[in-house]
C-alpha cells in the first residue's frame, strides 16, 4: 500500500458511495462543515482520507479526489449503534453542547467505541510514511490520537474538536473520562475552536491525569509536552465570494425573491436538524412576532432550511417531528392563501442555490443554542458581496468571537430575541453596511486556508506540512 506524509481521520469522508443513473459514483458534499471544509482544502493535497463512506457494511470502493486519496471505512450495523448514534452522537455530542439534552450513558456503547477507534487507529497508522503527520478530527475519534501513538511512535500526532469541549463539571459526568482524556493527549497538538476549550482540558489535564502545565497553551504530561490552543475554524472565502459574484446565482437569488412574493423582508435560517441548532426557539420567537402583529406575513417571509440528521436517533427523530408540527401550526393560524408565514424546506442544495438563498436574505437568522462553531453564519457573511444584510448570531456559536458586528442574541432568551430580531429587521442600512463590511474582511483573512495553515504550522514548526496545502 501506498504510503502518505499527511493522513487525515475523521469519521465521515466529504463523499459517500451513491451511485449516479449512469452508474459512476456521485460526489455527495456532506451537509455537516467538517468534511465539506477540509474537503474544500485538502482537494489538491498530496494525501490520505481515511474515513466512513457514510452507508452502514463493508467499506465502499470511493474514488481518489485528484491527489487526495480515499481510505474508506466500513461500519457494521452493531458498531454504527454503539458507536456512531450511540456514544458519539448520544453520549457525547449531547454532553459536549452544554447537556441541552440528557446525555445517555449505556455501558455497552463504549466496547464498540474503543473497538472503531482502535480500526481507525491501525487504518492510519498503515497509511502514514515513516516521520509523516496525522492529524484526527471530532469526538468520534477521541482515543486515536492516543492509538496511534502506540502503533508508530515516529510520526507527527494532531487532533481537532470541531465541537465544543465543555467545562469540568460537564466532563467529570463522562464514566470513561481519563480513558477520552488520554486518548486526546496522545497527540502532540490538541486544537480546539475556542480559547476556553484549551482552558478547559488544561484544567482537567492536571486535575485528572496530574499533568502539569508548562508554559501558555503547553502541558506535561509522563514527561512529555502537549500544545493546545484555538484555531478558530473558516470556509472557502474564495468559492463563496466567486459563487455570489456569479450572473446565474444573482438572478435565481431575484428570482426566489419574487417566487417568494416580493415581500419586504426575507428572514432565512439554514441548519442540520440538530437540537443543539435552537430550532424550535427561533420558532416560538417568530411564531410570537406574528401573533402580537408586530410582523406582518405579507410584509415578511420565514425561509427554514433544514437538512435531516442522524435519523435513527429517537431524539433526532422526536426533534423533526416537533419542528414539522410547529411550522405547521404557525402556518394553519398566520398563513393566507398563497402566502405562508414560514417556507421549510427539508431538502439538500448545492453550492450555487445556497448562495442564491443567502443573497436573497434580509436578515440571516442563526441562533444555536450551543455549536462549536457554525459555518452557515460565515457563508452568509461571504455571500453579501454588496455588505447588506442583517446577521442574527447566537452568542453561544464559536462563530461569535469573530463576528463581533452581528446582532449577538442569547437564544434562550425568547423575549431577547424577538426584540433582537425586530432590531436586525429594522436596522438602519448604513448600520448594516459597516457591520458587513468588519465581518466581512475579518473572514477574508481568516478563511479555510488560514485555518490549515496555522494549525499545521503549530503542529510542525518546520512549515512541511502546510506548504503542501493549497495556495
Ligand atoms: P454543522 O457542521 O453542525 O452541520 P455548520 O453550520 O458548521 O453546522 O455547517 C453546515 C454546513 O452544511 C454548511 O457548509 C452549510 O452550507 C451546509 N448545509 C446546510 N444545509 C444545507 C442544505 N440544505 N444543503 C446543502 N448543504 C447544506
Ligand atoms: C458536525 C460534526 C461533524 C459531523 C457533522 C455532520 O459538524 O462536528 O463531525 O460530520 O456535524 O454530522 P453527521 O453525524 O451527519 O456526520
Amino acid at each position: 500500500m501506498r504510503q502518505s506524509s499527511l493522513v487525515v481521520v475523521s469519521n465521515r469522508l466529504p463523499i459517500d458511495d451513491s451511485v449516479a443513473p449512469d452508474g459512476a459514483c456521485e460526489w455527495r458534499r456532506s451537509p455537516g462543515g467538517l468534511a465539506g471544509a477540509l474537503h474544500a482544502i485538502l482537494d489538491r493535497t498530496p494525501a490520505t482520507w481515511v474515513g466512513w463512506g457514510g452507508k452502514v457494511g463493508d467499506a465502499p470502493a470511493l474514488p481518489d479526489i485528484g491527489s487526495l486519496r480515499m481510505r474508506p471505512m466500513g461500519l457494521t450495523s452493531e458498531e454504527h449503534r454503539g458507536y456512531y448514534e450511540g456514544f458519539a452522537n448520544s453520549t457525547l455530542w449531547p454532553l459536549y453542547h452544554d447537556a441541552v439534552l440528557p446525555p445517555v450513558f449505556d455501558r455497552g456503547w463504549w466496547e464498540t467505541y474503543k473497538a472503531v477507534n482502535q480500526r481507525f487507529a491501525h487504518a492510519a497508522a498503515e497509511a502514514v510514511e515513516p516521520g509523516g503527520t496525522v492529524w484526527v478530527q471530532d469526538y468520534h475519534l477521541q482515543l486515536v490520537p492516543q492509538m496511534i501513538r502506540e502503533l508508530r511512535p515516529d510520526v507527527l500526532i494532531g487532533f481537532f474538536l470541531h465541537v465544543p469541549f465543555p467545562p469540568p463539571e460537564l466532563f467529570m459526568q463522562l464514566p470513561r473520562r481519563l480513558d477520552l482524556l488520554r486518548g486526546m493527549l496522545g497527540a502532540d497538538l490538541v486544537g480546539f475552536q475556542r480559547p476556553q476549550a484549551a482552558h478547559n482540558i488544561a484544567q482537567l489535564a492536571v486535575k485528572l491525569l496530574g499533568a502539569r502545565v508548562t508554559g501558555d497553551d503547553q502541558i506535561t504530561l509522563d514527561g512529555r509536552a502537549i500544545r493546545t490552543g484555538a484555531f478558530p475554524m473558516s470556509i472557502d472565502v474564495a468559492e463563496m465570494q466567486a459563487l455570489a459574484a456569479r450572473r446565474d446565482v444573482r438572478e435565481r437569488a431575484a428570482q426566489l425573491r419574487s417566487d417568494l412574493g416580493r415581500p419586504r423582508r426575507v428572514l432565512l435560517s439554514v441548519d442540520r436538524l440538530d437540537y443543539i441548532k435552537g430550532i424550535e426557539h427561533r420558532l416560538t420567537a417568530y411564531s410570537e412576532l406574528l401573533r402580537d402583529g408586530r410582523v406582518k406575513v405579507r410584509d415578511t417571509v420565514m425561509v427554514q432550511v433544514a437538512v435531516p440528521s442522524r435519523e435513527r436517533v429517537d431524539s433526532y427523530r422526536a426533534l423533526r417531528h416537533r419542528i414539522e408540527g410547529e411550522v405547521g401550526r404557525i402556518n394553519g393560524e398566520h398563513g393566507r392563501v398563497g402566502e405562508p408565514a414560514i417556507h421549510y424546506l427539508i431538502q439538500p442544495f448545492d453550492r450555487a442555490e445556497l448562495a442564491a438563498l443567502y443573497q436573497t436574505a434580509d436578515v440571516m437568522v442563526v441562533t444555536p443554542l450551543r455549536d462549536g462553531m457554525n459555518l452557515v453564519a460565515k457563508e452568509y457573511v461571504a455571500a453579501r458581496a454588496d455588505a447588506s444584510g442583517a446577521l442574527v448570531l447566537s452568542e453561544f456559536a464559536g462563530a461569535a468571537d469573530e463576528l463581533e458586528d452581528a446582532f449577538l442574541v442569547n437564544p434562550h432568551d425568547v423575549d431577547g430575541l424577538k426584540e433582537t430580531l425586530l432590531r436586525a429587521m429594522e436596522a438602519d442600512p448604513a448600520d448594516l453596511e459597516r457591520r458587513m463590511t468588519a465581518m466581512r474582511t475579518h473572514l477574508v483573512g481568516h478563511d479555510i486556508v488560514a485555518w490549515a495553515r496555522a494549525y499545521l504550522t503549530t503542529l510542525d514548526r518546520t512549515g512541511r506540512v502546510a506548504a503542501g496545502l493549497r495556495k
